[in-house]
């Protein structure tokens, strides 16, 4: 009959159209190391929803969460070699990388709101930072945010000389650890899949996350106090092997352009609340002692913190970290 004559015309136009072989979508392999329930995990798969939309399942991305696929430092090199596609380490974790300038978000006390910080990555500074990644064959994307980082240990810290001394865990950044110096407290850096158990057998004291980060790994539960000093930020660049992403159909780059601009937008709208609501959980538990430091205290780490700017001046370069001190007014 005519409707089935009429629907073998469309399959086999289908056929013609669209080969078997050309279904094979492109894989794009996404590989970060907090948990799913992340502002980053959650970004993630909002990217990979999109892309698979936007390109008409041309695309598929695949989200390894939890360091399942590569740690910290690995992941890096993988990205490098081609073995992922696409990854969002943390600002702090570039310094291995040789791009240094990265570590001027790690400045303590910096940035005193998002909006603040904001001004930096969405204008001209953001951007000759992420070109700085491509002599290293890597193209940066996006800036997605996570928060603000505060301090955790097994003792009350109020003030600076209650981390005297102290192990604490720390990204890969020079300017964390000298951040970490300039309290008397003792500087390890540890990939972050080996953050909980080693604040669990002791091999550290304590540490500095944004909430999302000790809640989402349980380091509320081997960390008995918590203080909101909130002294530095955390955050990411999305970043793709450039190879990769050059050799892309052009078509299909500027969809995944798309998508990644959703996915940031998003990014950015649910991470403040990702964290309060965080910090709610981790006061229910009851596990760890949640202390908000007064004024006072507070001004006495930034008393502290600050000369760490003047400190990693020649590290980072006067000239960014001027850019950025001018962008933040
Ligand atoms: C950390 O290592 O503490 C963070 O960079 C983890 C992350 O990706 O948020």
């Amino acid at each position: 009959c005519r409707r089935t004559l009429l629907s073998a015309a469309v399959l086999s136009l289908a056929a013609v159209a669209a080969p078997a072989w050309a279904q094979a979508p492109i894989v794009i392999k996404f590989s970060h190391v907090v948990a799913a329930d992340t502002p980053k995990g959650k970004a993630a798969e909002v990217f990979a929803k999109k892309a698979a939309e936007l390109t008409k399942g041309r695309v598929k991305v695949e989200v390894y969460a939890n360091s399942t696929l590569y740690k910290d430092k690995e992941e890096m090199e993988a990205l490098q070699l081609g073995a992922v596609q696409m990854l969002a380490p943390s600002l702090a974790k570039f310094g291995p990388l040789g791009v240094k300038e990265f570590e001027v978000f790690d400045l303590p006390f910096l940035f005193s709101s998002y909006d603040q910080l904001h001004k930096v990555t969405t204008g001209a500074v953001g951007k000759q930072l992420l070109a700085k990644l491509e002599p290293k064959g890597i193209r940066g994307l996006a800036y997605w945010d996570n928060g603000f980082k505060s301090f955790s240990a097994n003792t009350p810290i109020k003030l600076p000389t209650d981390l005297k001394g102290k192990k604490m865990r720390i990204q890969s950044s020079k300017v964390l650890e000298e951040q970490m110096r300039a309290l008397g407290a003792l500087p390890q850096v540890m990939a972050f899949s080996e953050v909980y158990q080693a604040l669990q057998t002791g091999v550290v004291d304590g540490t500095e996350n944004p909430i999302s980060n000790l809640y989402t790994q349980k380091m509320y539960e081997v960390q008995k106090h918590l203080s909101l000093t909130e002294h530095g930020y955390l955050g990411y660049a999305v970043i793709v092997n450039k190879k990769f992403w050059d050799g892309l159909p052009p078509d299909i780059r500027t969809q995944l352009d798309s998508a990644m601009e959703q996915a940031t937008r998003y990014a950015n709208q649910i991470a403040q609340v990702e964290n309060e609501k965080a910090l709610d959980a981790v006061k229910a538990s009851g596990k760890t002692t949640v202390y908000t430091p007064t004024k006072e205290e507070r001004l006495a780490f930034k008393k502290a913190l600050v000369p760490v700017h003047k400190a990693m001046e020649s590290r980072i370069g006067r000239d960014t970290i001027q850019a950025v001190y001018k962008d933040i007014g």
